[in-house]
């Protein structure tokens, strides 16, 4: 399961917690060469995100709504850009940027009906599986990477050559190969070369909507 921030840092403080840390070196990004990767959301984490992953050579399309401001952003910075069910279509890596409060509608409504057997579903925080807003089919690879920064820093800091840490973790593996996407998704956007953490316990956590921006953990 996911855990949000907040109880991580519960766990860190209060409870021995087993936490494996990935760098650049463990993570490849053939787990993503020749895969469609569809961003749907194209605001903070989205465009960051798409743009790191477009410039890392890998086929990035943008899920957005015709008539939000989006669209035309996406447009503006080269990225090829669909409406949500149509970037879904046929898409191997589904990230799921769009805000947590919207997200359960647009997944089953958009995501859902056009999501490719076997795809995996990324996300960027922990609501969504935490509260069982989203059940994903069980034929697909549920995983998380969340950067432990807004875009805006994700981005500046690719573009320099670095990245942000982040939070990666497997909520369910169909294909054996979940934990190489998530790592291989945080090398194209960058946090693999400072680190990425992926926490391990036994434990259950009870989490909570405290923390106001948490990033994720999983058990
Ligand atoms: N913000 C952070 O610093 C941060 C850090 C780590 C993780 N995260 C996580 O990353 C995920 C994305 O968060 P975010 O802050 O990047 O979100 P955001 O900036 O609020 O997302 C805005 C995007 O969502 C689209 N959108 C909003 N409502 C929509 C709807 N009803 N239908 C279709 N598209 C809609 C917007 O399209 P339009 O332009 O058409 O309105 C825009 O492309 C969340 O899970 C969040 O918890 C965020």
């Amino acid at each position: 399961m996911f855990i949000s921030g907040h109880e991580f840092a519960e766990l860190n403080y209060g409870v021995t917690m087993a936490t494996t840390i990935y760098h650049d070196s463990d993570a490849d990004l053939g787990a993503l060469k020749g895969k469609k990767i569809a961003v749907i959301g194209y605001g903070n984490q989205g465009r960051a995100q798409a743009l790191c992953l477009h410039d890392s050579g890998l086929d990035v399309v943008v899920g957005a709504r015709k008539n939000g401001k989006s669209w035309e952003s996406v447009q503006k910075d080269g990225l090829k850009v669909a409406e949500i069910p149509d970037a879904v279509k046929g898409a191997d890596v589904v990230m799921m940027l769009l805000p947590d409060e919207v997200q359960p509608r647009i997944y089953k409504e958009q995501v859902a009906p056009n999501l490719k057997d076997g795809a995996a579903l990324e996300f960027a925080h922990g609501f969504a599986i935490t509260f069982d807003l989203i059940t994903p089919p069980s034929t697909c690879d549920v995983i998380m990477m969340a950067p432990k920064s807004p875009g805006r820093m994700v981005r500046q800091t690719f573009t320099e050559g670095f990245g942000v840490p982040a939070l990666i973790a497997v909520h369910q593996d169909a294909s054996g190969n979940a934990k190489k996407l998530a790592l291989a998704l945080a090398k194209a956007s960058g946090p693999p070369r400072p680190a990425c953490w992926r926490p391990t316990s036994a434990r259950r956590p009870r989490p909570t909507c405290s923390a106001s921006r948490p990033c994720c953990a999983a058990a």
